[in-house]
């Protein structure tokens, strides 16, 4: 079985909707930022803090490469794990890769009073997810298919995906 690879702008529900659905399908659920956090045995703030973002996305890539090498994942990757295209390529390589996706005001509802995501403990989190998410779009739009999440819980975004696996 090929792995199912979730992408999208941070807070549109990676993490809980690949835990559900892998508990749904009886496979093993990954997330890239803790694989990353127990290589580097430390938080990702941490990381960006003391080594950097360059530093953060090569230990990215390792992973990526590694998730290519493995079956049967459900995978929440980063949010900025598709801007490179060798990611893109391998995690493509051996998964069907689902974006999901929200508009700015949920992703800001969701993200607030959360203080884990470096990108977005700034003075004016808001313009920074626009500015993201506009520099970003080409690149979630690389994925095989796409969920919009803003109106629905996660069992309804993993109905989706399920139906889509069919
Ligand atoms: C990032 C998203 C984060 C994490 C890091 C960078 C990004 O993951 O990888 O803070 O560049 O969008 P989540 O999308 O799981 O929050």
């Amino acid at each position: 079985m090929k792995n199912i690879i979730l992408v999208g702008f941070m807070g549109t529900g990676k993490t809980a909707v690949g835990k559900a659905l892998a508990k749904r399908l009886g496979l093993r659920f990954v997330d890239m930022d803790d694989i990353i956090e127990e290589r580097e045995g430390m938080k990702i703030s941490e990381i960006f803090e003391k080594k950097g973002e360059k530093y953060f996305r090569h230990s990215e890539g390792m992973v990526a490469r590694d998730i290519a090498l493995q079956a049967g994942l459900v995978v929440a990757a980063g949010g900025g794990a598709v801007i490179d295209g060798e990611n893109v390529k391998n995690l493509k390589s051996n998964g069907v890769m689902f974006c999901l996706f929200a508009t700015p005001e949920r992703i800001f509802q969701r993200t607030k009073g959360h203080t884990h995501r470096p990108l977005l403990n700034v003075s004016d989190p808001e313009e920074k997810i626009n500015e993201l998410m506009a520099k970003r779009a080409e690149y979630y739009a690389r994925a095989d298919y796409r969920i919009d999440t803003s109106d629905l819980s996660v069992n309804e975004v993993a109905d989706k995906i399920t139906e889509y696996l069919k």
